[in-house]
């Protein structure tokens, strides 16, 4: 679609992607921390969940986003999904960016989120919560293989946790049988776990229930935050960065599914009145 010679190359907004909703609790709090910045939200909608889609199509889907985001005056794009930074950021920073614009940038959730465990966990034992693209790309393993290797990770998918919130069954009686049984199932693989990471940005979406099953004493991570604090120490490290991106506290939404679904959901979590365009993804 977009060629390095179509790209605008005048300062714009912060791109933020999700395959559907769960990107909206990142957002909220990277527009917390940069109140001034401008942001596109770009939500999936249509294709999630994403979570059991292969490689490839992960890949491809993630790559016209970002394409996307690019046209629309992005030079920095987050993507605030595990899923697709699992499985597509590191094609996308190697193999696409040198040919889009090397001078863009698209940065993933995964490693900021590591990067914290050496200061919450004592016990170095993490229990990590997925979709199941998230859990089988091994990521997290690795990340934490890298960063602190003395630690032990365990990991479980959840399949059923991003239809939930898509299907906005987060608050039914039905989503505390998935939340318990799979909290259980992860809990169950080592009684030392102290810190549990939520890699997925859907799931702060079920945080009433998790908490419900998660005993006291176990950390919980939702990414928002440390996603936020660590995109504001990106940009305090990048000026040249900093200086591409507009100011004027805005947010625009784009989603793949019907705008007004999509916008009466993002109104509920943001408690924000917005309004979002439909787009095609190809
Ligand atoms: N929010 C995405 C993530 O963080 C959900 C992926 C999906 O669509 O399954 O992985």
């Amino acid at each position: 679609m977009s060629s390095i010679t179509t790209l605008p190359t005048s300062p714009g907004p912060i791109g933020v992607f999700d395959s559907g909703y769960g990107g909206l609790t990142v957002l909220r709090e990277i527009r917390h921390a940069l109140p001034d910045a401008d942001f596109i939200y770009l939500g999936d909608n249509a294709r999630a969940p994403y979570g059991t889609r292969s490689f490839d199509l992960v890949y491809q889907f993630t790559l016209q986003a970002v394409k996307r985001l690019f046209a629309e005056g992005c030079h920095l794009v987050i993507l605030a999904c595990n899923t697709a930074s699992a499985k597509a950021l590191r094609s996308i920073q190697q193999r696409d960016l040198p040919g889009l614009d090397p001078d863009r940038r698209v940065l993933g959730v995964i490693r900021p989120t590591v990067e914290i465990l050496g200061k919450v966990s004592h016990s170095g034992h993490i229990g990590i919560v997925g979709t199941p693209g998230t859990v089988a790309s091994q990521s997290y393993n690795m990340e934490i293989e890298k960063l602190y290797p003395e630690f032990k990770t365990f990991t479980h998918a959840c399949p059923m946790w991003v239809p939930l919130v898509e299907y906005r069954e987060a608050n039914s009686p039905g989503a505390d049988y998935f939340v318990k049984k799979d909290v259980e199932q992860l809990l169950a693989q080592s009684a030392d776990i102290d810190t549990m990471i939520l890699g997925c940005t859907h799931y702060p979406m079920l945080l009433d229930k998790i908490s419900k099953y998660v005993p006291a004493g176990i950390n919980v991570l939702s990414q928002g935050k440390i996603v936020a604090d660590s995109l504001a120490d990106y940009l305090h490290r990048h000026p040249e960065m900093d200086k591409k991106i507009t100011r004027g506290a805005s947010t625009r939404f784009l989603t793949t599914e019907r705008a007004d679904r999509f916008a009466s959901l993002a109104n509920l979590f943001l408690g924000d009145d917005i309004e979002a365009s439909q787009i095609v993804l190809a």
